[in-house]
């Protein structure tokens, strides 16, 4: 199993090109199920949730090849299985957003039922409330989804709670069902807009997105199209804790600063100098972090996913910070491991209260998921001495070469095979 080493100290100062987005290239590819016409997806991440979604589709059936262009074209001419299988979904939950695609398409899904994870217990039973809605019989046995439909029929649909996938299978679902389908209170992230042009460009009538409700008007077919898949805005925000964490001055190319509006906010309130361009951020810091709260919400809220960077941000900070988590109920396992390195943080329920700063000195470290990696990576480049960060495994899942691109910009970090 992969480790990373990082010696703490150097100021990050350069240039680092954001990636495509992961989550919106793993519905965006999922979409692709719904025609028999080619999509075509640029601008991908080279991480591994973009391989295993890859590996889900090839054994459903879909022609994919990727070229060295980070472009992928999808080829869903025949479904040859309706089934994702537990072992692909157990490594990624966002396989469950198959299961609009080849419900529509197919009328029948099997997908495992994903069970929890380390950030909470993440059900998908409002992405089955939806499916029913369009007239969808569910069976739930032996751990899966079990879903059919002659063909879908639109209907209104107002999710109890916010939900970023649940909103997504529920779009692509619609878009081959019979008459109108109205989501209230929809996910307005950029990821769901991303998914929505997308859509409308393969022929499908989707309006409203990135407002909470989204109306959709069903076609007999779809075909296929050409997307380009959106600037990666967790990635950036991760890269923007990383400089402001060192001290340095670090210059991102190729992002959209208008999906990160409510961290660039909150980074200026902690003291950080950011310069946005249309697809550029500009990032200064000089060392007089000021402790801020933060509450995470819903897009356009401060991320969940970049709630475990900020805590490590806010060990660096004079004062004491309270970081609510409102959107999952187990996100805070990096805590522990950041206590570990000198950290000082208080749990009570959903709230973590930081005192900073504090001198953090490097130790073996497990990653518990994906963003507690990234938190774990920025607490090392400002610890005493070196740091193992052990489970690397989730920060692939989500990074693309996190430690090219750091060390590109001056860190010293190295994988351990
Ligand atoms: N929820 C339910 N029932 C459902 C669906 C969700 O109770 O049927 C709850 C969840 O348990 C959670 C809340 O609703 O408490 C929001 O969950 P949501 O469904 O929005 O999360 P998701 O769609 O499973 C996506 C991202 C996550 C990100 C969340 C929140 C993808 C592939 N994943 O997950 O990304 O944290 O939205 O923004 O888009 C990550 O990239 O590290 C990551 C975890």
């Amino acid at each position: 199993m992969d480790k990373l080493k990082i010696v703490g100290g150097t100021k990050l100062k350069g240039q680092v090109r954001i990636s495509g987005a992961k989550n919106s290239a793993l519905p965006a590819m999922a979409a692709s199920l719904l025609t028999v016409g080619d999509v075509i997806l640029e601008n991908l991440p080279m991480v591994n949730d973009i391989f295993t979604t890859r590996r889900l589709l090839r054994e459903l059936g879909v022609g994919v090849e990727f070229d060295s262009n980070r472009s992928g074209r999808f080829r869903a001419e025949k479904v040859l299985s309706v089934e994702a299988p537990y072992d692909l979904v157990k490594t990624m939950r966002a396989s469950v957003l198959v299961l609009g695609p080849l419900l529509a398409r197919t009328g029948h899904a099997r997908v495992s039922l994903p069970g929890g994870c380390a950030i909470g217990a993440r059900p998908i039973n409002l992405h089955i409330k939806g499916f029913e809605k369009l007239g969808a019989q569910i069976r739930t046995e032996h751990g899966y989804v079990d879903a059919s439909a002659e063909r879908l029929t639109g209907a209104e649909i107002s999710f109890e709670k916010i939900t970023v996938t649940g909103t997504e299978n529920l779009m692509m679902a619609a878009t081959l069902a019979s008459g109108r389908t109205v989501l209230k209170n929809a996910a307005c992230e950029p990821e769901v807009i991303d998914l929505a042009e997308l859509l409308n460009k393969m022929g499908a009538k989707v309006s409203g997105a990135g407002t909470s409700t989204i109306t959709i008007e069903g076609v007999p077919e779809l075909h296929g199209a050409t997307h380009r898949v959106i600037p990666d805005r967790i990635e950036a925000g991760t890269f923007l804790a990383a400089g402001a964490i060192t001290n340095g001055e670090l210059d991102l190319l190729d992002c959209n600063p208008t999906h990160l509006a409510s961290v660039i906010e909150k980074f200026r309130e902690t003291g950080v100098n950011i310069e946005t361009a249309p697809d550029r951020i500009m990032l200064r810091s000089n060392g007089n972090l000021r402790a801020a709260d933060v509450v995470t919400k819903e897009y356009p809220g401060f991320a969940t996913d970049m709630q475990a960077q900020y805590m490590a941000l806010m060990t660096q900070a004079t004062g004491s910070s309270v970081i609510t988590e409102n959107i999952f109920e187990n996100r805070f396992m990096h805590a522990s491991e950041l206590m570990r390195m000198g950290a000082n943080i208080q749990i009570n329920g959903s709230h973590a209260v930081v005192k900073g700063k504090t001198c953090l000195t490097g130790a073996n470290v497990i990653a518990s998921d994906l963003r507690a990696s990234a938190s774990l990576i920025l607490a090392a480049l400002v610890a005493k001495g070196f740091t193992v960060v052990d489970r690397v495994y989730h920060l692939d899942r989500g990074y693309e070469k996190i430690e090219e691109k750091l060390r590109a910009a001056g860190a010293q970090i190295e994988r351990l095979k």
